[in-house]
């Protein structure tokens, strides 16, 4: 590297090769896993560390552990910046473009990249998807100067608490202020990321321009009742936490109307043994709509009925808000760069709103945004067969390619 063929098919095929090579980095034996902090994630950003240096990049981690690297123009340092990347970790059991493919699409990019007016930085965030955590965004947020120190004293379902995962990973929790991006020199930043939803594949189209992200709630619930034997505490006398977390997920998804997306994930039984009335419940509630007043009335209704059932049956609830990001607009002058160079790369323009959160969300807070969608197979993600086409990823790395020509214009 560089590569001596960088036309968008080339480094498509070298983009899919190193999504494979990423897909090895994994937590878990047989199965993509990789959460913020762990081994896994270093060896992942050990080698998009090492692929940028080979594009010519100064690559560097930052205190959270993001992988950034500054591409600089021949003959000096450029005025202004464009932000490019995406993220590198996982769900669970995950399939290996979610995130992955952004970071490789703008690698590509620079690769193909000779000269501009303006330097390009790539990022590759460390924590996106929050499965750790339970809050998302840890490494944007960084980036974009809203990190939650609050945050640094959370735990993992192991008691290690974040800062401490943080210092092992090679960051430093007390540089995470340090670690703001300066948002004086930035023209935006622009993110790739596979649909993970069916609409370009029903239209046909290798791409699509992204008009804005959902706004996205997460809270953790749990209900507390009296643990006893399951043979001999009558029915009429248990105060089950786990039929209180039962009600609760029915009442989630019927609560999800127009527009209204919402999600229990994650269901943690204590003391956990079939013979013990369960003493406690702790659950996940994911609640997402484009427009944030229905969704924080949607969030208020619930947590009211979370209250409801638990008095009805005699337990304690906590509601805890984990995260609260509102629904953000892609900038209008971004957007329109982007569908001119859909158009120069002979595809056909079309608009769709995001319902994933992407790091972009975060990054709005640093100046404008944009976002390109990438066919993905059956509009499946979050889920091991998640799937793009070579023919697919060489439209993005064209037309990411002719939107930095545009912007240099
Ligand atoms: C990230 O994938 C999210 O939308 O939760
Ligand atoms: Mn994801
Ligand atoms: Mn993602």
């Amino acid at each position: 590297m560089p590569t001596t063929d960088v036309s968008p098919a080339a480094l498509a095929a070298a983009v899919l090769d190193r999504a494979d090579r990423l897909a090895a980095c994994s937590e878990e034996p047989g199965r993509l896993t990789r959460r913020f902090a762990p081994p896994a994630l270093a060896a992942a950003g050990d080698l998009v560390l090492g692929w940028m240096g080979d594009a010519g990049m100064t690559a560097r981690r930052d205190a959270i552990g993001n992988v950034v690297g500054r591409w600089e123009p021949p003959g000096g340092a450029a005025a202004s910046t464009l932000l490019l990347g995406s993220h590198l970790d996982t769900v669970r059991d995950a399939g290996r473009y979610d995130g992955m493919l952004g970071v490789l699409v703008a690698l590509a990019c620079v690769e193909r990249l000779r000269d501009a007016p303006f330097a390009v930085e790539v990022f590759g965030f460390a924590d996106e998807e929050g499965v750790r955590y339970g809050t998302a965004y840890l490494g944007s947020s960084v980036v974009a100067g809203t990190f939650d120190r609050d945050a640094l004293g959370r735990r993992d379902a192991d008691g290690v608490a974040m800062a401490d995962a943080i210092a092992a990973f090679g960051g430093d929790p007390a540089a995470l202020d340090g670690a703001r991006r300066d948002r004086e020199d930035l023209l935006g930043y622009v993110e790739v990321h596979i649909e993970q939803g069916p609409v370009l594949e029903a239209e046909d189209l290798p791409v699509g321009v992204v008009t804005g992200i959902a706004g996205q709630n997460r809270a953790e619930v749990t209900f507390a009742g009296v643990p006893g034997h399951a043979g001999t505490v009558p029915m009429a006398l248990r105060r089950d936490a786990l039929v209180a977390a039962a009600e609760l997920v029915t009442a989630v998804e019927a609560r999800a109307t127009d527009g209204l997306v919402a999600t229990v994930g994650e269901l943690r039984v204590e003391p956990g043994a079939s013979n013990v009335i369960p003493a406690r419940a702790r659950l996940s509630v994911d609640v997402r709509h484009l427009d944030d007043a229905a969704r924080e009335a949607a969030v208020a209704d619930l947590r009211e009925r979370a209250r409801a059932i638990a008095s009805s049956r005699g337990l304690d609830v906590a509601w805890t808000a984990v995260q609260a990001t509102g629904a953000v607009a892609c900038s209008p002058a971004l957007m329109t760069e982007l569908e001119a160079a859909v158009a120069d790369a002979g595809a056909r323009v079309v608009r769709l709103p995001s319902g994933a959160g992407h790091d972009a969300a975060v990054m709005s807070n640093l100046g404008d945004i944009a976002m390109l969608f990438v066919r993905c197979a059956g509009g499946i993600s979050h889920n091991p067969a998640e799937a793009v086409t070579a023919q697919d990823v060489a439209v993005a790395i064209d037309v990411t390619s002719r939107v930095l020509d545009r912007l240099g214009r």
